[in-house]
């Protein structure tokens, strides 16, 4: 059982990945802990949500519904919810169980995060996305009209349970978008798995178990030390914006609704990797051999009507951006990214072009 520890100045907490632990969730709530609220949306318990009331078995807790959907990722939901807890009882020692996508990992993370100024929350990802990614390293929030992501804290949950075998109901484009994130981990710091997911790329669109289990253990370890060294957005943490400083400018140029995060993602790598080799921090090889395993595990939907010099300009809206100036998160080697700040706009263009032909 791969049982990795984050380890972050709030605290340290395990992230275990492990087949069948769902039915195992109610050994992981805090020990002194209060009144439990599951807080998910009905699509996900409708096909989950049997199998964590069994689990939940003798624990007494209360069921919370939060709408689910980008457009309703908003402080008002999360307002609600706490009046709710509050009429249900809820008081400082309650527990927040987090069962869902990103969305509800970050919403009830969020809610945890300031429901009588801090409650603990026990994280139990629903789709690969969440997984490897949003449920690990405490980053909770909501969107504003102006931005996504802009209301928030930092709350580490008490523990992370990744079950692979919730993600039987996952449909496939969600499934690839999770996929095209692994691929981001690959190419940033672990060159094994980038090499696993070329030889084996049958095994993994079947979700085959074993496949599967191995992909979300590398991409979580690679997360969890990332995090560990680095809890806030520092330079090392950094590394894991590959792909979205151009991913963010396209998926609000779309207003949120066309892609999913993880396919602006994928065609934001195609943008870094070519803006690598242009700049000349990757040789062509690399940059290819990176290519062709995103084509492979494509096709990411088309982009017909965006333009590349829209795009271009949405770069210095970016929420990372510091001061004005744009960081890119480039490639050195499969393996191996670098941050930059001083990429010539015109190169930024051009890879732009590029990504998009
Ligand atoms: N906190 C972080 O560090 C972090 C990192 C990455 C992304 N995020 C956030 O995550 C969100 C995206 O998350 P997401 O991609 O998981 O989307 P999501 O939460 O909307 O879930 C995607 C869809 O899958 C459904 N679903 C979830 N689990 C299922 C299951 N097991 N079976 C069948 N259907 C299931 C959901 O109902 C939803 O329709 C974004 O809001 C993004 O900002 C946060
Ligand atoms: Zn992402």
């Amino acid at each position: 059982m791969p049982n990795y520890r984050v380890e972050t100045p709030q605290g340290s907490y395990p992230a275990v990945v492990e087949r069948g632990i769902l039915a195992r969730t109610a050994d992981w709530l805090p020990a002194k802990g209060g009144k439990v609220f599951v807080v998910s949306t009905e699509d996900v318990w409708r096909h989950k949500g049997a199998e964590l009331q069994r689990a939940l078995g003798g624990v007494a807790h209360e069921l919370l519904f939060l709408p689910g959907g980008e457009e309703h990722k908003r402080l008002q939901p999360v307002e609600e919810l706490a009046e709710h807890m509050v009429r249900l009882g809820g008081d400082r020692t309650s527990v927040v169980v987090a069962f869902g996508g990103g969305i509800v990992n970050d919403m009830a993370g969020f809610l945890a995060a300031i429901f009588m100024r801090g409650v603990p929350v026990l994280q139990v990802p629903t789709t690969l996305l969440a997984q490897v990614d949003a449920s690990i390293g405490g980053k909770t929030g909501v969107n504003l009209t102006t931005g996504k992501n802009l209301v928030g804290s930092f709350h580490q949950p008490c523990a992370v349970l990744i079950d692979p075998a919730v993600l039987d109901s996952l449909p496939d484009r969600e499934y690839h978008a999770g996929l095209y994130e692994i691929l981001k981990a690959g190419i940033i710091r672990i060159p094994a798995l980038f090499t696993f997911l070329a030889e084996s790329r049958e095994e993994v669109l079947r979700r085959e178990p074993e496949a599967v289990d191995r992909i979300i253990a590398d991409s979580v370890r690679m997360k969890v030390e990332v995090v560990s060294a680095d809890e806030r957005e520092g330079d090392l943490r950094r590394i894991l914006n590959f792909g979205h400083t151009f991913g963010h400018a396209l998926e609000a140029e779309t207003c949120y609704t066309r892609f999913l995060h993880g396919e602006a993602v994928a065609w934001g790598m195609r943008a870094a990797i070519h803006l690598g080799e242009m700049a000349g921090y990757c040789s062509a090889e690399e940059c290819l051999e990176m290519l062709d395993l995103i084509a492979a595990y494509g096709p990411i939907p088309p982009l017909d009507g965006i333009y590349s010099d829209k795009l271009a300009a949405r770069l210095v809206h970016d929420k990372k951006t510091v001061q004005g100036k744009v960081h890119f998160v480039l490639p050195v080697r499969i393996g191996e990214v670098t941050v930059v700040s001083d990429v010539d706009p015109a190169t930024v263009r051009e890879a732009i072009r590029c990504a998009l032909a």
